[in-house]
C-alpha cells in the first residue's frame, strides 16, 4: 500500500472530524428544554473531542507528507430543534466515523508506525463507545 493511499484515508477521517466539530457545535447551540441541561454538556465535549482528533489526524497526515483537509465532509448537518433527531443524528456521524477508522487500523499496521497505531486505535475505539452509548441514548 502506498502512503497517497493512507494519507487519503486519513483525510478521509479528518473531514468526518471537522464536519462532527461543526455538527456537534450546532446542537449544542440549539437543545432545549430538559434536556438540555445533559445534552449540551454531552454536544459540547463531543465538539472538543472531534476537535482533539482532528488534531491528532491532521499532525499524523503533517508527518507522512502530506497535505491535510481544510473542508469537512459535505455530508449535510441537519437541522433539528428534536433531541432524538440530534440523538440520530449523532448516532449516525458516530457510526461512520468508526467505519473510517476501522479501514484505517489495518493500513496503519501494514505501514508499521507504531506510535500512529496507538493514536488511531485509542480514537477508533472512542468512536466505538461512542456508538454504543448512543445506540442506548436515542432508544
Ligand atoms: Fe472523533
Ligand atoms: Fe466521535
Amino acid at each position: 500500500m502506498s502512503t497517497s493511499v493512507l494519507i487519503e484515508k486519513l483525510n478521509q477521517a479528518l473531514g468526518w472530524e471537522l464536519r462532527a466539530i461543526n455538527m456537534y457545535a450546532h446542537y449544542a447551540s440549539y437543545i432545549r428544554g430538559i434536556h438540555r441541561l445533559q445534552l449540551e454538556p454531552h454536544f459540547s465535549s463531543e465538539a472538543t473531542e472531534s476537535m482533539v482528533h482532528s488534531n491528532i489526524v491532521r499532525s499524523a497526515i503533517v508527518k507522512l507528507g502530506g497535505v491535510a483537509v481544510t473542508e469537512r465532509n459535505p455530508t449535510a448537518i441537519r437541522h433539528t430543534t428534536s433531541y432524538l433527531e440530534m440523538l440520530a443524528e449523532s448516532l449516525i456521524t458516530e457510526t461512520k466515523a468508526a467505519e473510517v477508522y476501522g479501514e484505517l487500523i489495518p493500513m496503519i499496521e501494514e505501514e508499521g508506525d507504531a506510535d500512529l497505531y496507538d493514536a488511531i486505535e485509542q480514537i477508533y475505539l472512542a468512536e466505538i463507545r461512542s456508538v454504543e452509548e448512543l445506540r442506548r441514548l436515542a432508544e
